[in-house]
């Protein structure tokens, strides 16, 4: 599965782009503000049916517009897929062929989609809520129940706080513990047999970019292990009374990253973070390839930043290793070595407007 044709109208500073893309690797060079990034952002948007940068989609009209429309072709085994996606009168809409796609989370799957961008880090400098964000999109991607049982945790945890907030007693509180636990513990085992399996991929692919030999990645499901979360609630019941919320439970579940058992945001450089968060990004890739036997879609914004000439070769050939077609953005072309893939094609971007570079 590749993009094989890209358009987009009126996004951003992007004036009439009509892209015919390599299958393995694409390269989009330009200075500061010349579009790359809003190229990742419109192959994003048809992916995920969002932007990566922004919650309003009418800030990706140009300017002086209050429309857009992105389309690409998907190719396939089976034949090509023409997707096509329109924000006017701030509404987006979305089309599979000649068919309406209701659920963002039947794009994600027409068109399975990972990105590395600038603002990754995050995922450790944010705090937890991030780091559950990426955990459970993998979750629900795998899993697809996940989802339900997630949301029905998160009503009955706020019955359970409203109850707290009002004071109220034990006995009522006692059948919301019963509830959450039973959810809770769905929630725990599909969190740990995912982080389960993203770490036998990771852990290679780290090993593959750089030497942290004292790396661990730890799954921590928000409440202490030898007990169960009923017996928790209620030995904590009279803290939570005086919080008047729930303080534990899987909605403060966490990933923790540890080099030499120091949380990673506070020992390891800018680079490191970025490989960490590269390999931890492309497990998530390869599983949810492996889920949907289907090849996906890799976009790294600004690869060479914070990187060394070494580290970004074997970023570069982590990519070509994978089932996967690449885009990557750099100012430089020179910092990019494409003799790595098998395949691809350079573009450069100056002002909103593509032209070919050297193929390869
Ligand atoms: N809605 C918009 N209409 C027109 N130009 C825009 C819009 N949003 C952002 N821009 C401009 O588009 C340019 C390209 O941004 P971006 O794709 O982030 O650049 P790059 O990633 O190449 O540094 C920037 O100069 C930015 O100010
Ligand atoms: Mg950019």
């Amino acid at each position: 599965m590749h993009l094989r044709r890209l358009r987009t109208v009126q996004l951003r500073n992007l004036i009439d782009v009509d892209l015919e893309l390599s299958p393995k690797c694409n390269l989009i060079c330009g200075q500061n503000g010349s579009g790359k990034s809003s190229l990742l952002e419109a192959i994003y948007l048809l992916a995920r049916a969002k932007s990566f940068r922004t919650n309003k989609l009418s800030r990706l009209a140009h300017f002086s517009e209050n429309a857009f429309a992105i389309s690409g072709e998907i190719e396939h085994d089976q034949g090509v897929n023409k997707l096509h996606a329109r924000y006017e009168q701030r509404a987006l809409k979305l089309m599979n062929g000649d068919q309406i796609i209701k659920r963002s989370s039947d794009l994600s799957t027409l068109l399975p989609l990972t990105l590395v961008s600038t603002d990754s880090h995050k995922l450790f400098t944010d705090g937890p809520k991030q780091r559950r964000r990426f955990m459970d999109w993998g979750v629900f991607h795998v899993k697809q129940p996940f989802l339900d049982m997630w949301r029905g945790y998160c009503r009955a945890l706020g019955q359970r706080n409203a109850l707290l907030r009002h004071g109220s007693d034990g006995s009522t509180l006692e059948s919301w513990n019963h509830e959450l636990e039973r959810m809770a513990v769905e929630i725990d085992a599909w969190r740990s047999d995912y982080i389960t399996s993203l770490r036998i991929h990771f852990l290679p692919m780290l090993a593959a970019l750089i030497d942290l030999p004292e790396l661990s990645i730890e799954y921590q499901r928000g409440w202490p292990l030898d007990i169960s979360l009923t017996q928790h609630l209620l030995n904590k019941q009279e803290r939570d009374l005086g919080l008047g919320y729930t303080r534990d439970g899987p909605h403060t579940a966490d990933l923790v990253i540890k080099v030499a058992g120091v949380p990673t945001q506070e020992c390891a450089s800018r680079g490191q973070q970025k490989l960490i968060i590269s390999a931890l990004h492309l497990a998530q890739a390869v599983l949810f390839s492996e889920q949907l036997d289907k090849s996906s879609i890799v976009l790294v914004d600004d690869l060479p930043a914070e990187l060394d000439a070494e580290r970004r070769i074997r970023l570069l050939q982590l990519l070509n290793s994978l089932q996967a077609q690449v885009f990557i953005t750099a100012i430089d072309e020179r910092d990019i070595d494409m003799r790595v893939f098998d395949h691809s094609k350079v573009f450069h971007v100056k002002q909103g407007v593509f032209s070919r570079g050297d193929n390869h």
